[in-house]
């Protein structure tokens, strides 16, 4: 079985991974930039490339000492190629680059959202066709995926994407960066009836987030009006939170669904950041149950950036018969 070294750094984790074909994760290590960050609201490139030069010696050594191998007993290098930030991802490449070439290993360049397309599927095997949902930070797209290399883009966002909305609602509520988590943990005190906030829920595929993050800031600013410096009660946080929540989830698993009816495919698989998230499982899981379809999310150690489904997708394409090429450089997306 090939023995795959993955290394992830398209924005602020930098990651290896060590897998043995695409099934058998060996090691996941993820050092996270974020404190870093999170004074800024956001991700800074400029930080997250230092970060990473800093880190990618120490957790790569990590990767292969907690796989119990070395750069000699690796048969594959598989990099993290784009869309990313180019900064970060030069980061990575360079080592996998320079890795490969003094091990005389073939290195492989793997696409990010395809990475995280495949994730729910490294603990078990692909059926196909299937209808992938990624939903991430940087990505809310849906695909058709009729056989392995054939992923058709089915819809996607117009403009933000659904963790960037999540980001950006946190950030407007004064709750802190990254939002996902912190939304998600609010939310549970709170009524997702409280506000009508809607996604733009057209019959299409394509999905739209940034009309109601500019619901909820106008609504924060009228429920402020008039209380000087005052912050908002924890209890209307919180019913924010829920109802800004409610929304996405629900405008998520309503056009997975419709995607994979109108692709025929009777399995849905979900991954990316924003599928960490408790209450978009069990919306999307009563809802498959409910029309009778399969349903597979990525495991938690492999919805926010990784890099086992780096070397895992990196076994996968290895395995199909793409082979390296000399001209690794960003792909920028
Ligand atoms: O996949 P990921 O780590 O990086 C990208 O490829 O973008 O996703 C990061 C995104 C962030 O926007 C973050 O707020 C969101 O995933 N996220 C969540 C949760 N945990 C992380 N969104 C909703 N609920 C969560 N629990
Ligand atoms: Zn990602």
């Amino acid at each position: 079985m090939l023995t795959v070294l993955g290394i992830e750094t398209s924005c602020d984790e930098t990651c290896a991974a060590v897998a043995q074909g695409p099934g058998r994760i060996l090691s996941n290590v993820v050092a996270s930039s974020l404190t870093l960050h999170a004074p800024h609201g956001g991700i800074i490139p400029e930080i997250a490339s230092r970060a990473h030069l800093e880190a990618i010696v120490s957790v790569v050594d990590e990767s292969l000492r907690r796989a119990k191998k070395t750069f000699k007993t690796v048969d594959l290098i598989a990099v993290t190629q784009g869309p990313g930030l180019i900064g970060s991802l030069l980061v990575g490449l360079s080592f996998a680059r320079a890795a490969a070439l003094s091990c005389r290993r073939p290195v492989l360049g793997v696409d990010h959202l395809k990475a995280h397309l495949y994730a729910p599927f490294i603990d078990r095997p692909v059926a196909y066709p299937f209808v992938g949902l990624v939903v991430s930070g940087g990505h809310t797209t849906l695909y058709r995926v009729s056989r392995f290399g054939r992923e058709e883009v089915m819809g996607a966002t117009r403009d933000d994407a659904a963790g960037e909305a999540f980001d950006k609602v946190a950030k407007i509520l004064g709750l802190g960066y990254p939002g996902g988590p912190v939304i998600e943990k609010a939310a549970l005190r709170g009524d997702r009836e409280a506000f009508a906030f809607r996604c733009d829920c057209g019959d299409g595929l394509d999905f739209s987030f940034s009309g109601i993050k500019t619901a909820v800031l106008y609504k924060v600013r009228e429920l402020t009006r008039g209380r000087g410096s005052r912050p908002l009660a924890p209890q209307t946080v919180a019913d924010l939170c829920a109802s800004f929540q409610e929304s996405v989830v629900a405008d998520l698993v309503q056009k997975s669904l419709r995607a994979a009816r109108r692709a025929r495919a009777r399995l849905l698989a979900v991954g990316g950041g924003v599928a960490f998230n408790e209450y978009l499982r069990q919306r999307l899981q009563a809802a498959a149950a409910r029309e009778g379809m399969r349903l597979y999310v990525a495991a938690r150690p492999y919805c926010l950036d990784n890099a086992a489904m780096v070397a895992s997708l990196g076994a996968r394409l290895f395995s199909s018969g793409k082979r390296p090429s000399s001209r690794l450089n960003p792909a920028l997306g």
